[in-house]
C-alpha cells in the first residue's frame, strides 16, 4: 500500500497556519483551497501524457497533452467540498461525484447521506477527497460506495492523517493510495486526530 507525505515547505508552511487556533474561518477556508492546489499537483503526478501535432506561431512540432482517464473529483462531506475549489482550479475539466457521509459520535460510524456521481465513473480516475483521515471509517466507506458505483482507479488525497486510519483505511482498500500532507501523532478518545487542527468542517463552515 502507498502513502505518500507532500513535505513541500508551502504545504507545510500553510498547514502549520491551519493548526493554529487563531487561524480565522476565512483565512481556513483560504488556506484549504491553496493547499489544495499544491496536493492535486502531487496527486496527478502519474497522469499519463500522448504526443500531439500543434502550431505555434513559429512553426508546427509535436508536444505532450494529458491522455488516457479523465479525473473524478469525490469530496466526503462537509470538510471534503474545502479541498474542491483548489482541485478545479487546476483541473477545470473535472467532474464531481459528492458522498455525504456524517461520523456517529458515539459509534464513530460513517453514515451516508447523499450521493450523486457521474454516470460514467469506470471509466475516470477518482481522486477522493477529504482534508482528515482519522478512524478512516468515512474514506473506507466512501471508496465503497464509490466502488459500487463502478470506479476501479482511485486515490485518497487528504491534509492530515492518524496512523491508526491509515493502517484500517489500507486494510480495506490496499490498492488505493494515500496522499497526505502530514501524519500526526494519534486519535484521542474522541476520534480526533492529535495533534491535528481540530474539526475541519467545523472550522470552515461552523
Ligand atoms: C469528519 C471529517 C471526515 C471524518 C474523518 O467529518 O471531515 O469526513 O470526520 O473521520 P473518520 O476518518 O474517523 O471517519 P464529520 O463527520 O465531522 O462531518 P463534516 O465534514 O460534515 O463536519
Amino acid at each position: 500500500p502507498q502513502v505518500t507525505v507532500i513535505d513541500h515547505p508551502l504545504v507545510q508552511h500553510k498547514l502549520t497556519i491551519m493548526r493554529d487556533k487563531s487561524t480565522s474561518t476565512a483565512g481556513f477556508r483560504q488556506l484549504l483551497r491553496e493547499i489544495a492546489m499544491l496536493l492535486c499537483y502531487e496527486a496527478t503526478r502519474d497522469l499519463t501524457l500522448e504526443m500531439v501535432e500543434i502550431e505555434t506561431p513559429l512553426m508546427p512540432m509535436r508536444a505532450p497533452m494529458l491522455s488516457g482517464k479523465k479525473l473524478v473529483f469525490a469530496p466526503i462531506l462537509r470538510a471534503g467540498e474545502g479541498l474542491l475549489d483548489g482541485m478545479l482550479d487546476l483541473v477545470p475539466a473535472a467532474r464531481v461525484a459528492h458522498v455525504g457521509l456524517y461520523r456517529d459520535p458515539k459509534t464513530l460510524s460513517a453514515v451516508e447521506y447523499y450521493f450523486k456521481a457521474p454516470d460514467d465513473m469506470g471509466d475516470r480516475r477518482v481522486i477522493v477527497l477529504d482534508p482528515m483521515l482519522a478512524t478512516a471509517n468515512s474514506a473506507i466507506a466512501a471508496v465503497d460506495r464509490l466502488k459500487e458505483a463502478g470506479s476501479t482507479d482511485m486515490r485518497f488525497v487528504c491534509l492530515l492523517a492518524a496512523p491508526e486510519g491509515i493502517d484500517n483505511f489500507h486494510g480495506h482498500h490496499p490498492e488505493v493510495p494515500i496522499v497526505t500532507a502530514a501524519i500526526d501523532e494519534a486519535l484521542n478518545d474522541h476520534g480526533y486526530i492529535v495533534p491535528g487542527l481540530g474539526d475541519a468542517g467545523d472550522r470552515m463552515f461552523g
